[in-house]
């Protein structure tokens, strides 16, 4: 975390049980050499008391927005101006709530107003809450508005609930946060990763998928956020955990992600479609089971073309940099070569799909990025290794 090193960092503490976390992060700001000033709502202090901030910190810790000698010292302005960086944590819902709507009415938010730089937030509340449409639609537009969320983690939760929304351990969150003053190769760019398979329902428990595990994908949107680049991760359903870090949008169907793809596409740099899209749906999707009635030895499903979102992406007037990947078993670089061609792309990565020791639900990979002008082998090795590479490549190519 040596990019920590002599910044100025606020560290917000909202209310949520998560709060007694927040005196290990400020211990982790302390060591990686920052200088730290906590701002604590009201209800973070009935969770944990500001004198052991203050202690922590070495530092006043500011509570109130209208305190006549806070702001003689250092008001939400001046702390603002002082900042290199905020971090939030815990984040609870309703400050992602206050913040995705701009209220500045308490002196968080009103700091995270005035401040021109990167904020974070490490958000912390019950699964049910985290995947309410509306704490997910606020989380759209912080991001949208340049907040990075880190988090949250899955598991246990204080309540007894199990699932996501448990607050990323300090380290993590560390980690994450320190990455925003890296300077990598794609700091500054916008990336839309899909990954994972879809799932075409026929009926209400069968359904048409393919055995794609999302690993190749989550790889991806790991070295291109620790290369400084923004991530929006649209996915198939999947077992992995999704990169702190990164907005993780989540969808079954080839539809739905067509969907996602388009409804985030604007103003990304560049697009990079791992996941294993079903070619074919079936036209009608049944509203019960079909029963075997025994009268047939065969049934016919009838299946419709999906659209191709690769396509539409490289097809739109503004596009970004578009990235295939061509999951092939035979005739591997022709065929990649047809869809680089046919899909209008700047890049494809061959895979040969019929090495059971690389390409789907391995951990290894072996691929060939092609373009108009080159061609380069990456030989078998780890999926991280891989995806590091192609990160630098695509870097190398729009940077220029
Ligand atoms: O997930 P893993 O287990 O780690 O496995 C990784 C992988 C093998 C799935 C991955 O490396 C890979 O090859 N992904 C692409 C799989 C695929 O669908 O390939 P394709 O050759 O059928 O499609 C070519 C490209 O068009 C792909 O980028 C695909 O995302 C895209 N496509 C395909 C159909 C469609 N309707 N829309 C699309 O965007």
């Amino acid at each position: 975390m040596e990019s920590l090193v002599n910044k100025n960092i606020i560290l917000g503490v909202t209310g949520g049980i998560a709060a007694y976390k927040s005196a290990e992060i400020v211990r982790h700001l302390k060591k990686s050499g920052s200088s730290v000033r906590v701002v604590m709502t009201a209800s973070a202090e009935e969770f944990i008391t500001p004198l052991t901030m203050q202690a922590l910190s070495g530092n006043r810790v500011s509570t109130e927005l209208l305190d006549v000698e806070a702001e003689a010292a250092m008001g939400h302005i001046e702390l603002a101006k002082w900042a290199d960086g905020i971090l939030i944590a815990p984040a609870t819902a309703n400050t992602l709530a206050r913040l995705s709507s701009g209220r500045g009415d308490d002196l968080l938010s009103t700091i995270t107003l005035a401040f021109d730089g990167p904020i974070a937030l490490a958000p912390a509340m019950n699964q049910a809450m985290w995947r309410d449409s509306r704490t997910q639609e606020n989380l759209d537009s912080l991001i949208g508005n340049g907040f990075t969320i880190c988090g949250p983690d899955s598991g246990e939760q204080a309540c007894g609930d199990v699932g996501l929304g448990r607050m990323l351990e300090p380290i993590d969150i560390l980690d994450s946060f320190s990455s925003l003053f890296d300077q990598g190769v794609l700091v500054g760019k916008d990336v839309l990763i899909t990954a994972g398979p879809t799932q075409e329902p026929i009926d209400p428990v069968r359904f048409i998928t393919n055995r794609s595990s999302g690993k190749m994908g989550y790889r991806l949107a790991e070295s291109a956020i620790q290369a400084g680049a923004k991530v929006t991760l649209i996915s198939g359903p999947v077992n992995l955990d999704p990169p702190s870090n990164c907005h993780l949008v989540s969808v079954n169907t080839a539809k739905e992600m067509y969907e996602a793809v388009m409804h985030h596409i604007k103003d990304k740099d560049v697009y990079i479609g791992t996941a294993a899209v079903s070619d074919y749906s079936p036209i009608k999707s049944h509203d019960s089971k079909i029963k075997k009635d025994g009268s047939k030895s065969a049934m016919v499903l009838e299946l419709k073309e999906n659209r191709d979102i690769l396509k539409s992406v490289s097809e739109l007037k503004e596009r970004p940099y578009v990235v295939g990947f061509a999951a092939e078993t035979d005739n591997l670089i022709d065929n990649a070569k047809k869809k680089l061609n046919h899909k209008n792309l700047d890049l494809i990565v061959a895979n040969d799909v019929s090495d059971k020791n690389i390409g789907f639900d391995s951990d290894d990979n072996e691929v060939t990025l092609i373009t108009q002008k080159e061609q380069k082998l990456l030989e078998k090795q780890t999926k991280k290794k891989i995806s590091n590479k192609i990160i630098e490549f695509i870097s190398r190519r729009i940077n220029d």
